[in-house]
């Protein structure tokens, strides 16, 4: 009851058979949660209101929970489902040494880092990456250039808001990653396509005037060609011409199996117009939500405005964990242990389609592009497929205004052997019978 008096921890320690240290603990305990109160002298009392009172409303009464609505998952998005592009195998990232790393940094912190407010990630985290920039994408960074995002996406979110004008012209690559054309247009920028080669995005085509261009120079999403180191040039050429920005999506570069990768287009850049933006979520997990930008030093300061604006950053623990994982070797361990794992399952698939195709773009990443036998319409071809258990993507979805023979795009790296094996054998049959 409010008020009365609890008996002495000695005379509880004497009944209850139990040590007194025990006791004062438990009492302590009492005491910093608010329902006891201990003055010296005169012993401790029930508080007056429960803490409970403090920190809930009054329940008029009790009702009954309704059930839930499971998430409706869109296939499109989903791993371990045949041939759902663009996904990793969460399966071969090590969670214990993940938890590791995560319980390291936490306990090497001093609390002043986790009070700090560090907009553009923690310090030691930038280090990490810049180190990682320099050793394996050729670019000459340091850590004051580099932001920490929770991914590609959102990096373009920030670059439309802070750089982007409504009435801007914004380059993408047609066909290309349609979120950039989205998150550029929502910004109200007027977004042209470009068209792309055998060599990647047709820099001839490239407006006189306009604020950026989006290209993915290490494998063109989605028909996965390389941007030529002459057309990396011309790229950079007109982008001072035009006093324009070049936006570099390096989505999956760590992915090679047949030569070394060439350097990011950013290694290049000597005006310091280019905006490269990177990510963790593909080569380790994506529930991580972990990416970076290397950002021009002139636009540093309005995306961090932008960034801190809408409060969109990291969680302490990941970055921390990030900076063990990165710093202890895991992370490169990582690499070598799923290109080799991904190499081995394209080889697969590709042995199960025989000569039964015509592939292409298969030389990096995590997914290629199959290209269909003349004459297939790609929407019959992907319901057909469906009523096999295939998912896959049509090209023509990533199309805007060009027109490309059919196609569709095809991941394996987030499925087993064994599942390829079996759905490549689907897939060869489906393309006999088209
Ligand atoms: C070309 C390209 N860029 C960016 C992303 C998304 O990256 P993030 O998950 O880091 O936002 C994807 C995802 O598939 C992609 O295909």
């Amino acid at each position: 009851m409010a008020g009365s008096r609890l008996p002495s921890t000695r005379s509880l320690a004497e009944r209850w058979w139990v040590s007194r240290g025990t006791l004062e603990a438990v009492f302590d305990r009492l005491q910093s949660e608010g329902y006891v109160q201990r003055v010296a002298g005169s012993g401790t009392r029930v508080c007056a209101v429960i803490p409970e009172q403090f920190i809930a409303v009054p329940l008029a009464r009790e009702t009954p929970r309704r059930p839930v609505e499971p998430d409706q998952l869109d296939a499109g998005v989903q791993s371990h489902v045949p041939f759902v592009a663009r996904r990793p195998d969460a399966g071969l990232f090590d969670l214990k040494t993940w938890a590791r790393c995560i319980s390291r940094g936490l306990s090497s912190v001093a609390p002043g880092v986790l009070e700090a407010a560090h907009p553009a990630g923690l310090p030691a985290l930038r280090v990490q990456i810049a180190d990682y920039l320099r050793s394996y994408r050729g670019m000459q960074c340091e850590a004051d250039e580099v932001i920490v995002t929770i991914g590609i996406r959102h990096a373009l979110d920030l670059i439309a808001r802070s750089v982007l004008q409504p009435g801007d012209t914004a380059c993408v690559e047609d066909p290309g990653y349609l979120p950039a054309r989205r998150l550029f247009a929502l910004a109200g920028a007027q977004v042209q396509g470009i068209p792309v080669t055998s060599e990647g995005l047709d820099t001839a085509q490239l407006p006189e005037i306009a604020r950026l261009a989006y290209v993915t120079p290490a494998h063109q999403a989605p028909l996965g060609m390389t941007l030529s180191v002459s057309r990396r040039l011309a790229l950079l050429d007109w982008a001072a011409r035009a006093d324009a920005w070049v936006v570099e999506d390096d989505y999956d570069s760590e992915y090679n199996y047949n030569t070394a990768p060439l350097a990011a287009l950013k290694s290049l850049d000597s005006g310091d117009r280019v905006i490269y933006c990177g990510s963790f979520n593909k080569n380790l997990f994506p529930g991580l939500r972990v990416g970076f930008m290397v950002v021009p030093k002139v636009l540093r300061r309005s995306l961090l405005r932008t960034l801190q604006l809408t409060g969109h950053s990291v969680g302490a623990s990941d970055q921390l964990g990030l900076v063990e994982f990165l710093r202890s070797g895991a992370f490169v361990r990582h690499l070598r242990a799923s290109r080799q794992a991904y190499q081995a399952r394209r080889d697969t698939l590709l042995e199960c389609l025989g000569g039964h195709c015509a592939v292409s773009g298969q030389q990096a990443g995590l997914h290629f592009v199959l290209w269909l036998p003349a004459g297939v319409e790609e929407g019959d071809f992907c319901a057909r497929a469906a009523e096999a258990g295939l998912t896959l993507q049509p090209l023509g979805k990533f199309c805007h205004d060009v027109t490309l023979p059919p196609a569709v795009i095809i991941g394996y790296t987030a499925l087993t052997l064994a599942q390829i094996r079996y759905h490549g054998r689907t897939l060869a049959q489906l393309l006999m019978a088209a």
